[in-house]
């Protein structure tokens, strides 16, 4: 068994007892401030005591803590909890990840927690799957949306419809390709997850298309780390302007948290414009916005398929990009509806499918699904 070692503040310890006064019983909210503790707090003793620590502190207060919860706090141990790593991918899963709405249900009473457990577990490592058998009536995606998470609005409006319109608000509303892109990257906040429902898809092409914009960005800091460097330190400035709407919003094509971790790609190259500042190398920028236009639109890294009537594409838009090829509306009726909901959805139903299953059994027996 590995052995660690840690050096544990004592205001970190002692906040994290649960004793009682400590915090709230219903929801664990802590029921003191920073305010309220002795800034020279310290500890008069510590050690393990069966499955605990027990630690006593100068204030006086005691607790145990269980091992079990500081070795996930402090990574010692995997988050059971925890939604899956993303997986980044290059070419088309197979099979397919397509998820049967029966399996889901309309409430969680009626679902299968293994399925729940098995759709969340494809959309978290490959950020998208397709959902299918939904009724295809207008409106369907309201009533989906709100299975999944929580509906946010937008400037399109709580749930938009994508077809060709005579005056479009948005190039999505005409017939033309659409390159590979992320919705509204002027937005605050950003939509979290889109939802495509199809409602007929009668129209000669209207292909949909999906690539992974983590393996993008692996691969261009693998293959040009200059032009990486150059696409993550350059400001962007991203402009939706209607006249009615004007939404603005400034920050990176590619962002990573300060230990380097992917957070998200913000790409949509019909609404950008860098924001120049003395020193910086727009022609590797440029470039390599180039580079990433190319391999997010080489049809070797991205899978193509056609949404039919019923099926609702469920994409991560922090993360997978999405186009479509151009349709002909004279020869056919192309009707899809669209919806944002935010990841707090998705994530709360996997960590509250795994504490019901691992309620339910054998730890390693739930453990064997990741
Ligand atoms: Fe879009």
């Amino acid at each position: 068994m590995a052995t660690h070692e840690a050096d544990l503040h004592p205001v970190w310890l002692r906040e994290r007892s649960q004793e009682a006064g400590q915090v709230e019983a219903t929801n664990r909210q802590r029921l003191y401030t920073p305010r309220d503790l002795p800034a020279d707090l310290g500890i008069v003793t510590a050690a393990v005591t069966g499955e605990d620590l027990t630690v006593a502190f100068t204030d006086g207060h005691l607790t145990h803590l269980p091992l079990v919860d500081l070795a996930v706090a402090l990574g010692w141990a995997p988050d059971p909890e925890a939604p899956p790593a993303p997986e980044p991918w290059t070419t088309p899963l197979d099979p397919f990840p397509y998820v049967d709405w029966a399996t889901l249900g309309w409430t969680a009473a009626e679902a299968d927690p293994r399925a729940v457990l098995a759709f969340l577990t494809a959309f978290f490592r490959h950020g998208y799957v397709v959902l299918r058998n939904t009724p295809a009536e207008p409106g369907t995606l309201r009533r989906v949306a709100d299975r999944l998470g929580y509906i946010s609005g937008n400037n399109f409006g709580w749930i938009f419809d994508v077809r060709a319109e005579v005056a479009p608000t948005d190039l999505a509303y005409t017939p033309i390709e659409l390159l590979a892109h992320t919705d509204q990257p002027y937005r605050r906040p950003i939509p979290g997850i889109q939802l495509l429902h199809c409602v007929c898809n009668e129209a000669p092409g209207g292909d949909s298309t999906l690539v992974d914009g983590l393996a993008a960005a692996q691969a261009l800091e693998r293959a040009h780390p200059d032009l990486h460097a150059a696409v993550v330190a350059t400001e962007v400035e991203w402009r939706y302007d209607m006249g009615t709407d004007t939404v603005v919003d400034r920050g990176h094509l590619l962002e990573y948290d300060r230990f380097g971790r992917f957070r998200r790609i913000r790409f949509n190259t019909k609404l950008d414009a860098a924001v120049p500042r003395p020193g910086d190398d727009l022609d590797a920028f440029y470039l390599g916005r180039r580079h990433l236009t190319e391999w997010l639109n080489d049809p070797a890294h991205q899978v193509t398929f056609r949404l039919e009537p019923g099926d609702v594409m469920f994409m991560d838009n922090l993360r997978v990009l999405h186009g479509r090829t151009a349709f002909d509306p004279s020869r056919g009726h192309r009707h899809l509806q669209g919806a944002y909901i935010d990841h707090d959805g998705p994530d709360t139903m996997y960590r509250l499918t795994m504490r019901r299953l691992r309620a339910e059994h054998p730890p390693t027996t739930v453990r064997t699904m990741r």
